[in-house]
């Protein structure tokens, strides 16, 4: 209570006193306004993230708060309530309404308000992502004859030669096409293989981002629940026969949120279930490359072994690189191919060419195996810290699994929390989590929240991170009781 009064009443104090910086400008730094003001760092984080949220400053992670700049629209002073109309036009005749929401997509791609941990983030910390060797890459990419040329629209030969040998089997580079980020490549999948208004198979729980993609497509994702060992066929196999949908998008190898890989004995069988059921699946891929340290070797991608082209694989760079490093590839082989490949076209035309060109030179320099080989053993180091930080401080959430690939947790919460309550509670703590809720497309069988350990600065902030979120949850179980 006293925490979010003296939140208002910085937020007002430096509410008034804005006009003395100009637009641009920069603000105190947040140490300069804990002395000041004496209040806590968490308080000046979430006034400022109160300023910001309001649109009069902007907060850059590292540089510090500044002045907003007036933007263009208000100053104009025209009239803009004509598109409240114009975007609600009738979507009645849409079997399933269309929806856009990006809240699920933002929670792993908006920067936290300064002093705040970030388990919620989506990828690398930048002291973990590879920028000496991305940007050699890239300005060696850059002075490449034809860089700035058009590419081939499936993408550079090599490079999907690259992720084709990545993916083995009996994939060819010619069964590769080239796209921008994962995101955009399960896009591009949903669009090709399941019309408006048709339903669509996913795992229970899921990537809320899928979810989204689905849902902006005016398709019905239908929840089959994943145990330890991935998707459970029996459930599969109804599922395709109670909605007669002809695509299942699964995750098989550190699933996305639960970290389950699937087991080799359901490989073979979710793959004759769909092709019975004729249907695809697409296979994301993501973190093949985020594989800790201490985990045995890899399952094949479902791709590997797939001589029928039931499986539409689609495997990113970003994971292993920096969320801006948007190359990506789609796989399939049959008529399926041409179709993703139109679709691409159309949407995007293709991926810049310096960007694939820098992606070559990334991949085929001496630092990426050293890169990934230093992850991995962080990755590893972050996991064990993040546990052992939980079972100590926390012992009554559970962690049902301790995943060898991936870069989160997915602890399960005890029965009766409020998972709302508790992310709120966190922030106020300073630390940012993610409730498990938006990842379940029907109602959820328990409270979860999924834990990032990859976007944090290392294990110190680990430490303290799960320091403050035990707070939260003393917060909000003194609220339950
Ligand atoms: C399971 C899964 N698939 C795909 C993506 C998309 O990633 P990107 O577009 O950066 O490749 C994400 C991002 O969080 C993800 O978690």
């Amino acid at each position: 209570m006293q925490e979010r009064s003296s939140v208002a009443d910085l937020a007002n104090q430096l509410r008034s006193e804005l006009d003395r910086y100009s637009p641009g400008g920069k603000l105190p730094s947040s140490r300069a306004l804990v002395d000041r003001f004496r209040v806590s760092p968490v308080t000046v984080s979430r006034a400022l993230a109160q300023l910001a949220a309001e649109g009069l400053v902007v907060t850059r992670p590292g540089a510090g708060a500044f002045r907003a700049r007036p933007r263009p629209s208000a100053t104009s002073g025209g009239d803009t309530s004509w598109q409240e109309v114009a975007l609600s036009a009738d979507g009645a005749a849409d079997l399933v309404p269309r929806s856009v929401d990006a809240s699920g997509v933002l929670v792993s791609l908006a920067a936290p308000p300064p002093g705040v941990i970030e388990f919620n983030g989506g990828y690398l910390h930048p002291s973990l992502q590879p920028e000496r060797a991305m940007a050699a890459a890239l300005s060696r990419a850059g002075r490449r004859p034809g860089a700035w040329g058009r590419p081939p629209m499936e993408g550079l030969p090599e490079l999907r030669e690259w992720f084709a040998r990545g993916i083995g089997g009996a994939i060819t580079a010619a069964e590769v096409l080239i796209t921008s980020g994962g995101q955009s490549a399960l896009t591009t999948a949903l669009r090709a293989l399941a019309p408006p208004g048709t339903p669509v198979l996913v795992e229970s729980p899921t990537y809320p981002g899928m979810l989204a993609i689905a849902r902006a497509a005016g398709l019905r994702p239908v929840p089959v629940p994943v145990d330890a060992d991935g998707v459970r066929p029996a459930l599969l196999a109804d599922a395709f026969r109670a909605t007669g949908a002809r695509v299942f998008v699964c995750q098989p190898l550190f699933q996305n949120p639960t970290g389950a890989v699937l087991a080799p004995e359901r490989r073979g069988e979710v793959l004759r279930i769909a092709r019975a059921a004729g249907a695809f699946v697409v296979e994301d891929d993501f973190v093949r490359r985020l594989v800790h340290e201490d985990a045995g070797p890899l399952p094949a991608p479902l791709a590997a072994d797939d001589p029928d082209g039931v499986v539409v694989h689609v495997g990113s760079l970003t994971k292993a690189t920096s969320p801006s490093f948007r190359v990506s590839a789609l796989a399939a082989r049959g008529p399926v191919l041409e179709r993703l490949r139109a679709i691409q076209v159309v949407d995007t035309f293709f991926v810049p060419r310096p960007l694939q060109e820098a992606a070559l030179e990334l991949v085929g320099s001496p630092a990426w195996p050293r890169h990934l080989r230093a992850v991995s053993a962080e990755l590893r180091a972050r996991r064990d810290a993040m546990t052992s930080a939980l079972r100590l401080h926390l012992p009554e959430i559970s962690l049902p699994r301790i995943p060898s690939g991936g870069y989160h947790l997915w602890p399960r919460l005890p029965e009766g929390t409020d998972e709302t309550a508790l992310t709120a509670a966190a922030l106020r703590a300073g630390v940012a989590v993610t409730p498990g809720r938006p990842y379940f497309s029907a109602e959820p069988p328990a409270p979860h929240l999924r834990l990032s350990f990859a976007a944090v600065a290392g294990t110190g902030e680990i430490a303290e991170g799960v320091r403050r979120l035990r707070t939260a949850c003393a917060e909000a179980g003194g609220r339950r009781g």
